[in-house]
């Protein structure tokens, strides 16, 4: 397999009080082209800021250094690369006073030079595409008229208008329930297949990452203590944290 994104020396600091704090540091990272990547690892050791890396959007102030490819060119513009990325609570990306399908028709349009009723029919396909039952009515809805499985699909659909090749998610299925999680990720999954994308996937629960992921990558301080194929690492942890976070998630239950 190829890497679709690659990167190295890859280190971030962000502004902190009396000068700066280096969240990522001098990483390596591999994506490749078609796979679903699991990053686990400890709360604050980097995981969001790792995704949001990826995708451009690091806080203020924040300093960035890496040599990064994307399909096999250096990446000049992070923020023109086909990179879409969905949150874990989908509220914050949705203005709670427009409607569904308003935030879609904007990113279709934003995307495409499309008249309005040709953004409105790709919306209306897209949130068919992540099987929500009655598209259209969905479209005309406002996000708080929605269930919390309902609006992470919506969010889904919104990400997909834009056509990514990598889609980011960020503890996608935390806020939800058991069922709603795993017909989640089984979407994932059903769209990473259907549209050859490939998905990095954060979680703190080590289940999502043997039932859905092919490689895993674990962090720990800002640092990729260890990566690997998920049946390797599970199986056979290097790194003595790994152990420690398979040790403590009995029947790679939620960490
Ligand atoms: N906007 C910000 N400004 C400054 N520091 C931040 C900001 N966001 C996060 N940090 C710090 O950066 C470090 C890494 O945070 P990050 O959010 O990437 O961790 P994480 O692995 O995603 O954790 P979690 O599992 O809790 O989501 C933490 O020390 C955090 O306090
Ligand atoms: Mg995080």
């Amino acid at each position: 397999m190829t890497a679709l994104l690659r990167i190295d020396d890859l280190t971030v600091d962000l502004p902190a009080a009396g000068g700066t704090f280096r969240v990522l540091d001098g990483q390596r990272l591999e994506v490749e082209e078609g796979g679903i990547l699991g990053i686990v690892g400890e709360s604050g050791s980097g995981k969001t800021m790792l995704l949001r890396t990826i995708m451009g959007i690091l806080p203020e102030g924040a300093t960035r250094t890496w040599t990064a490819a994307f399909d096999g060119r250096p990446i000049d513009d992070v923020a023109r690369l086909p990179i879409a990325m969905v949150f874990q609570d989908p509220m914050t990306s949705f203005n709670p006073l427009a409607r569904i399908g308003t935030h879609l028709v904007e990113v279709a349009r934003r995307h495409a030079r499309l008249s309005r009723g040709e953004a409105r029919r790709r919306a209306v396909e897209a949130l068919a595409a992540v099987r929500v039952p009655d598209p259209e009515r969905v479209f005309g809805r406002y996000p708080h008229e929605l269930s919390g499985g309902l609006r992470q699909r919506a969010m889904i659909a919104m990400s997909l208008l834009a056509e990514p090749r990598l889609l980011l998610a960020d503890e996608p299925t935390t806020a939800l329930d058991a069922t709603v999680q795993a017909e989640i990720l089984a979407l994932l999954r059903q769209l990473q297949a259907e549209r050859r994308l490939t998905v990095v996937v954060v979680t703190h629960d080590l289940g999502v990452v043997a039932a859905l992921c092919d490689t895993v990558a674990v962090m720990k301080d800002g640092a990729i203590v260890e990566r690997g194929p998920v049946d390797d690492v599970f199986s056979q942890p290097q790194h003595p944290y790994t152990r420690s976070l398979l040790d403590a998630a009995p029947e790679r239950g939620t960490l």
